[in-house]
């Protein structure tokens, strides 16, 4: 058997691999270490900073996004795993707005996005954007019908505020801005219920 020496113990090699990934509606193609992050990818390769490296550790939620859908920790996700994947961070949940003759006319925040706005649930910012991707998943869940741990019984979740705390627990905020957080993700909630009650009458 060889023996590595110790000139060699723990050199480990850089493999790279080419990967598409769309991050915001754009496809964007990348060529990338294995061990680069998909938070390192998004903010140091793509200058999308929107996600923010709080703790680099999987544990305050600052770095969340949309990974087809569900939420992910950005920081604890290799990049080579979202070949093919459609990434959306807080940059990427506002939408084009047109006036009525398409015109392009900026851009219209998401419901969660303004409900935040409008509950003032921030203070210096930092984790807002993980907070409002977080968020947008956590409501999806819950029109899902998935329980959290403190839904109680086997009937349809009510959104009062301990199941939108334990549904937005990964979510530090250092500012302790959460009394303003659990009432702009309530509102927002109820902007979206509003929302598919009008469109369920047009279409009746
Ligand atoms: S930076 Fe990812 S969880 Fe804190
Ligand atoms: S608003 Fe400052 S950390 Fe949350």
């Amino acid at each position: 058997m060889r023996s590595m020496g110790v000139a060699g113990a723990g050199k480990s090699r850089a493999v790279k691999r080419e990967i598409t990934v769309r991050v915001d509606g754009i496809p964007r193609r990348l060529s990338i270490d294995t061990r680069m992050t998909l938070l390192d990818a998004l903010r140091e390769r793509l200058g999308v900073t929107s996600p923010k490296k709080g703790c680099d550790h999987g544990q305050c939620g600052a770095c969340t996004v949309l990974s087809g859908g569900r939420r992910v920790l950005s920081c604890l996700t290799l990049a080579v795993t979202q070949d093919g994947a459609e990434v959306v961070t807080a940059e990427g949940l506002t939408a084009e707005a047109a006036t009525p003759d398409g015109r392009h006319a900026g851009r219209d925040l998401h419901p969660v996005q303004r409900a935040f706005i409008d509950c003032d649930a921030l203070q210096c910012g930092y984790c807002t954007p993980g907070q409002v991707v977080s968020a947008v998943g956590a409501l999806d869940e819950f029109e899902k019908g998935w329980p959290s741990a403190v839904t109680k019984g086997l009937g349809a979740p009510r959104l009062d505020r301990a199941e939108v705390a334990e549904r937005m627990s990964g979510n530090l905020c250092r500012c302790a801005a959460y009394v303003n957080i659990v009432t702009a993700v309530q509102q927002a909630a109820g902007a979206a219920a509003a929302q598919r009650t009008a469109e369920t009458e047009v279409a009746g």
